[in-house]
Parts: structure tokens; sequence; C-alpha cells
């Protein structure tokens, strides 16, 4: 199936084929939307880096560093987020409309240096000259300014980064992702993986095994389509298949022979669509539903099945592997929308709320007889994390960062490191003084065990207002960091990332 048939399926005019279906049903095109901003963000300290930028780059030559950066740490951290909210006395509803900004934290002989370029995607390069917001983001409505051609017009480029075949890609799992230059951070403009496949959904969450087999998918409405892709990052094979449901998937796993998807009971209002909300405040929970288990052969994409669990909501997985037909995969769970679509737009205005827990759970899905189970931990947790070397295989430990004083708003102030096996943890809390964003894992130079890694992560500090790279020893999370890179400004806060390291 091509990008054609892929849109004419979801009955979507060839004309506008690339314009997502529910901007196209609830006649976002026309005038009379609602348009309705929530205050602008007040002053509250503790979420300075969510107030977001004017669309200005930065950079520091040299982070002050604490401590020691590791011999053998060098490579490039690059991490994206979204780094603009208001524009013309408007502000976004939500963290995930913000425009896109790749940060590029390089460590060399000479030290730590950081550098973030917001993506020149088109709708940036637009409103940044109209100085306004032109065109409906994913959580808040907004009446479009411009003609909406594409689902790439709203593309914001600012949820994931990743190398691949030497430049940057930087992705938004709505539409195309963007071509970045790896040392100047310049933004190239769309890529496509193949004429037919322009303006294709392409998933934030791609996956790339140790040899270099990346896998990735995205959705719209009722269809996923799956992308293979070759260590030297050309595409082996693709394919589009109806959801088991519509709705929003934004992250995967794979296991050594699958691919497997959850889609959570969420049901997209049309009624409260064509009244104006926003796509965030069209959804709805179905509680009394099932969560569906989407489970792809990696060898042969037409072959699947369906299964069932329970409701939950999520937004990442771990890891995956299976042994004997049975697949383990973790995850992090949420009871429903709440954090989604309550919690999210009070913390974007500034307003100090207590989130709902995520907390780690884990799938045990045995194929020969179609049956899952599920365990729990109660930590509250997000942005889980496996050695690069064990994806898609069999792995002892996860990372997180993590909620340590869950009494404080759930704020993710800690890391920690979950033993799989053995169920112990180790971590390190920063108090009350820090936000923490993802950590990732880079393996030590001529290590070969899992876990024999630093583990390298980016946190805010709230008495000094400013951002720091952080380095842990993965295998002792809790003597603390052996070194933190202080920047002398804040920066914008980070969905996730990936260190590349100087071979
Ligand atoms: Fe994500």
């Amino acid at each position: 199936m091509n990008r054609r048939h892929f849109f004419q399926s979801l009955g979507v005019a060839a004309s506008s084929f690339a314009l997502p279906a529910w901007a196209t049903q609830t006649g976002l095109t026309q005038a009379g939307t609602s348009n309705k901003f929530a205050p602008l963000f007040q002053a509250n300290p503790k979420l300075t880096c969510l107030r977001g930028y004017r669309g200005q780059d930065v950079s520091c030559d040299k982070a002050w560093v604490e401590g020691k950066i590791p011999a053998d740490l060098r490579g490039d951290f690059f991490r994206n987020g979204p780094g603009l909210f208001e524009r013309g006395g408007q502000r976004y509803h939500h963290w995930f409309d913000g425009d896109g900004m790749v940060h590029a934290w390089r460590f060399s002989d000479q030290g730590v240096s950081h550098q973030a370029r917001f993506v020149q995607t088109k709708k940036f390069a637009a409103e940044q000259q109209a100085g306004e917001f032109l065109v409906p983001a994913f959580g808040t409505a907004i009446e479009p300014k411009i003609p909406l051609r594409s689902s790439d017009t709203m593309n914001t480029a600012n949820t994931n980064v990743i190398k691949m075949d030497g430049r940057l890609l930087a992705l938004w799992e709505g539409g195309s992702a963007h071509g970045m230059d790896a040392t100047s951070l310049q933004t190239q403009g769309m890529v496509s993986w193949s004429p037919e496949l322009a303006g294709m959904p392409f998933s934030a969450h791609p996956k790339v095994e140790a040899d270099g087999t990346m896998w990735n998918f995205g959705t719209m409405l009722d269809k996923v389509v799956m992308y293979q892709f070759s260590p030297q990052g050309k595409l082996v094979k693709h394919h589009v298949m109806k959801c088991p449901r519509s709705a929003m998937v934004h992250d995967f796993v794979v296991s050594q022979k699958h691919l497997i998807f959850i889609f959570s009971p969420i049901a997209l209002n049309m009624d409260l669509l064509h009244s104006g909300r926003s796509m965030v405040n069209s959804m709805e929970w179905k509680g009394n539903e099932s969560s569906k288990v989407l489970i792809v052969e990696k060898a042969d994409f037409t072959k699947s099945r369906i299964l069932e669990i329970p409701a939950l909501m999520l937004f990442h997985f771990g890891n995956a592997w299976e042994e004997n037909n049975v697949i383990r995969l973790d995850f992090v769970k949420s009871e429903d929308l709440r954090n989604f679509n309550t919690w999210m737009p009070k913390i974007m205005r500034g307003e100090d709320v207590t989130s709902e827990p995520s907390t780690p759970a884990f799938l045990t899905i045995d194929l020969n007889r179609n049956k899952i189970s599920m365990t729990e931990r109660s930590d509250t947790l997000e942005f889980p994390r496996v050695d690069p070397r064990v994806v898609g295989q069999r792995n002892q430990f996860l990372y997180y960062p993590v909620a340590v004083n869950k009494a404080d708003n759930n704020t993710l102030n800690g890391v920690m490191r979950l033993d799989l096996e053995s169920g112990k943890t180790d971590g390190f809390d920063f108090g009350d003084r820090c936000r923490l964003e993802e950590h990732v894992l880079v393996p030590k130079a001529g290590s070969r065990k899992e876990g024999e890694a630093w583990l390298v992560g980016v946190g805010f500090d709230i008495e000094k207002q400013t951002s720091f790279a952080s380095v842990f020893d993965a295998q002792n999370l809790s003597a603390g960091p052996v070194a933190l890179a202080h920047l002398p400004y804040w920066v914008p806060h980070c969905f996730h990332g990936n260190f590349y390291s100087h071979a």
C-alpha cells in the first residue's frame, strides 16, 4: 500500500491526502472553531523549564563540570522536546504542542558543550514570521489561518531525535521526520523513505537493535503502518494494516520475533471535535472496555494476532524479549487519561498540581495459549530505557527517572535501576531541588555485559534555575553522579534523545 492508498483507505480525499482525518472531519479548515486560551504561564520556579523560549537558538561552549567526565565518555547526546509555547499573547494548553527544539550536549576532551536550535519546520517558520499561532495543535484548539494541506502542516518535530545514515532525524508521531545536520543542527527538511511513502506517519519511538536494524510504526485513526530498516538505514519493508481499535499509540516494543503494540480504550468523540475542542479534549476514556494487544511477526508483517488485557493507559515501553514462545515485556502504566487531559493543562499554566502516579508494569504473553498475565510495582516513574545492546533481547535491568519523594507532586527527582531478576533497586535522590528528564545508557568502552555503562541524562536545578547534564556509573547509581555539567541557563524540558559515542 502506498501513501495514496493509505490515506484513501482512511476515507480522506486525495486532494488532502495527508490531512489528519480529525482535522478534516471537524471542519477545522473553516472559521468558527473555539479559540479559548489558557492564562499565560504563572511564575513557578519549579516549572520554569516548561515556560518555553521565544524561538531563539542557544549555545554554551563550555559547561561548568562538577566532578569528572569519564575518559571514555566521548560523543554527542542529542535530545528533543517542545521549546516554544506562547505567541501573540496565546499559550498552548499542552506540553505536547510546543515546537521542537533539538539539543546537542557534546562530550569531548575539551569538556562539555551545549547547543540547541529550533527545528525549522514549515509551521515554525510561518508562525515565527507571523508572530502568532497559525494552525491547531494537538492539545489546543486554534482556528487555522493557513490551509491545512496535510498533517505535516502541523508537524512540530518535537518528540525524539535519532541519528540515521549520518544525519539527525527530528521525530513527531503524526507525520514526517525532519532531517537535520548533526554538526550545525541546521534543518534540512522533511524526509521520506520512498516517493510513495511521503507524508506517512512515522512514530517518535523507533526501536534500534544492537546490529543496527531499526523498526518503527505510525498510526492514524484505524490504520497502522509498520517499517523495517536495514542497519544501513535502507527501508527493507513496510506494511499497512487495520488497528484493533482507533486510538492514540505513542510507543511500541520489539522482541526477537515480534512487534508488540497496546491499544488503550480511548475513543475520539467526534461531536466534541466538531464543537471546536482540541483532539486531547475530545478523547474519552472507556474504562469498561479492554486494551488490545497487537502482536505482529517481524518476519511477515501480515501475520498477527490480537489479545486483550484490562483497560490501562500507557505511553512508554522499556523492552521485550521472548523464549519458548513466551514474550515478556515492560511498560509504564497509568490508570486513565487524567494526566494527559486534566493535569497537563494546569501544569502548563504553572500550577502546582500532583499528577497521577505512573508505575512499572510487566506482561507475560504466552503465545502457545494466547494468555497474558500482568504484574506491577508501585514506584512512580516514567521514561524507561535499557542498555542499547539488549533491545529486543533478554534484559536484566531497566533505568528510569523516578519520583523519590512522591509527596512532592510526583516530580521525577531521582534515577533508579531495577534488577528484573532480583527485584532489587539502586538509585539516587537529587532531593527537591531538581526535575529530571529521561536518562540513557552509554556502554563503557570495551565493555560487553549489559549494564556496564554510563547513565547520562538532563535535569533542571530549581534553586539555580539552570539545566545540567548528569553522568552516573550505571552499576552504582547510589554513589551519586560522577559528573554534572552545568549550563549558565535553563533549557526547555525535553522528551527523548539518544547518545552517539565517537567511534
Ligand atoms: Fe515518548
